[in-house]
C-alpha cells in the first residue's frame, strides 16, 4: 500500500488558497553574519563531535543567541540541541533572554503545533536546550526555496499557526515573535511554532514590558513603541505573517526597511488589501487578515479563540 502524506488527508474540505509564483515578489532571505567569536566556539564543538551525552550530528541554523544542532542522545534519539552562544558580554541581555525562553517552554503543556521541550541546563559554561526536532524547513526558507508543497498546504499551515497560538494564549503565554523563521513546517506539512525567548506572561490588562529583541515589521505598533500591550499584539504578528504567506509580499509599501516601518507605526495608513496581490485569498479572509492588522489593538480579535472561530468558518474547517 502506497503510503499517503500527513496533510493530504484534510484537504479536502478546506479552502486551497493559491498563491502566485513570481520570483520578482518572493521573499528575501538576508545571509546571517557569522561573527568570529561564534566559528571559533563553534568548531570547538565540531572537534569533539559531542556535546555531553549528545551526538552532533549537523549544524541546523546559527541566530542571534544560538546554534541549533541535530543531535542524537545516547539513546539514538533524534533531537535539537539549542547551543547558547558563548560570546555575550557582561552587559548582554542574551544569557537571560535564552534562560526565560527555556523557562517558558518548560511549562507549556505539549501540543501539536508546539515545538516539545525535553530539557536544559549548562555544560561547560555553555547553557543549552534539549527540543523535540522537526525535520523540515522554516517559512522563510520555504518561501526562499519555492517549495511547490507550500501552496498546496497554506490554508492547513494557517490553521497549524491559529491552534498553536490558542494553545499558547490558553496556557497565559503570548509569544511575541511570530514571523516566519520562527515557524518550523514538517515534511509531512505541520507546522510547529518554535523559539519563545521574548515569549511573556499574558497580563490581566495590557502593561509595559521591558523589550529588547524582535523584528519591528512583524511586531505590533504598540510594542514597537513601547507602549502597554497585550496578547492582541501576537494577533497582529498573525495578521502579518498570514498576510506575508498569502502575498509574499509585506503588509505595508516601501523600498526599505525603514520605510515599510514608517507606514507601519503611521495610525493613518491603509493597509493595501491582500487580495490587490492574490485574488484566490476569500474576501471573507482577506477581511480577518486587516481586522488582525488594526493599528489600535481594541480593533483587532480580542483572543486567538475569537479569531479561530472565524477562521474556521472562512477555510470550511468543522
Ligand atoms: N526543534 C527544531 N527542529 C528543527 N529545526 C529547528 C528547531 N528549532 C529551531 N530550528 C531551526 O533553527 C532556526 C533558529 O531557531 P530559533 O529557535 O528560532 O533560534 P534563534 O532565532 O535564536 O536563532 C529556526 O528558524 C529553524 O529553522
Ligand atoms: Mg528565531
Amino acid at each position: 500500500m502506497s503510503q499517503v502524506p500527513e496533510y493530504s488527508l484534510n484537504l479536502p474540505p478546506r479552502q486551497v488558497i493559491f498563491i502566485e509564483t513570481n520570483p520578482l515578489r518572493r521573499l528575501d532571505c538576508p545571509a546571517r553574519p557569522h561573527r568570529r567569536g561564534k566559528q571559533e566556539a563553534e568548531i570547538q564543538l565540531v572537534e569533539n563531535g559531542k556535546f555531553g551525552d549528545y551526538r552532533l550530528l549537523e549544524r541546523i541554523a546559527q541566530g542571534g543567541l544560538a546554534t541549533i544542532w541535530l543531535v542524537t542522545d545516547p539513546d539514538g534519539r533524534s533531537l535539537a540541541l539549542r547551543v547558547m552562544h558563548d560570546t555575550f558580554g557582561s552587559g548582554s541581555n542574551g544569557p537571560a533572554l535564552f534562560r526565560h525562553g527555556c523557562e517558558i517552554m518548560a511549562k507549556l503543556a505539549p501540543h501539536r503545533n508546539v515545538i516539545a521541550f525535553h530539557d536544559s541546563g549548562k555544560i561547560s559554561g555553555r547553557e543549552y536546550a534539549v527540543l523535540q526536532y522537526v525535520e523540515g524547513l522554516n517559512l522563510r526558507e520555504m518561501n526562499v526555496r519555492e517549495d511547490p508543497m507550500l501552496e498546496e498546504i497554506l490554508s492547513d499551515m494557517i490553521i497549524d499557526l491559529c491552534a498553536g497560538l490558542v494553545h499558547l494564549h490558553g496556557q497565559g503565554i503570548m509569544h511575541l515573535d511570530l514571523k516566519p523563521e520562527n515557524l518550523i513546517i514538517s515534511r509531512g506539512g505541520t507546522l510547529y511554532l518554535c523559539d519563545f525567548d521574548t515569549a511573556q506572561i499574558i497580563p490581566d490588562t495590557p502593561m509595559k514590558f521591558d523589550r529588547k529583541s524582535g523584528t519591528p515589521l512583524y511586531m505590533a505598533p504598540e510594542v514597537v513603541n513601547g507602549w502597554r500591550f497585550d496578547q492582541r499584539a501576537d494577533v497582529y504578528s498573525f495578521g502579518v505573517t498570514i498576510y506575508e504567506m498569502l502575498t509574499q509580499v509585506k503588509p505595508f509599501e516601501g523600498q526599505t526597511t525603514k520605510e515599510k516601518l514608517t507606514n507601519q507605526l503611521n495610525p493613518k495608513y491603509l493597509i493595501r488589501k491582500p487580495r490587490n496581490f492574490n485574488p484566490n485569498i476569500p474576501q471573507l479572509l482577506e477581511g480577518l487578515i486587516l481586522k488582525c492588522l488594526e493599528y489600535v489593538p481594541e480593533k483587532r480579535y480580542l483572543t486567538m479563540g475569537l479569531m479561530a472561530r472565524d477562521l474556521h468558518k472562512v477555510l470550511g474547517v468543522h
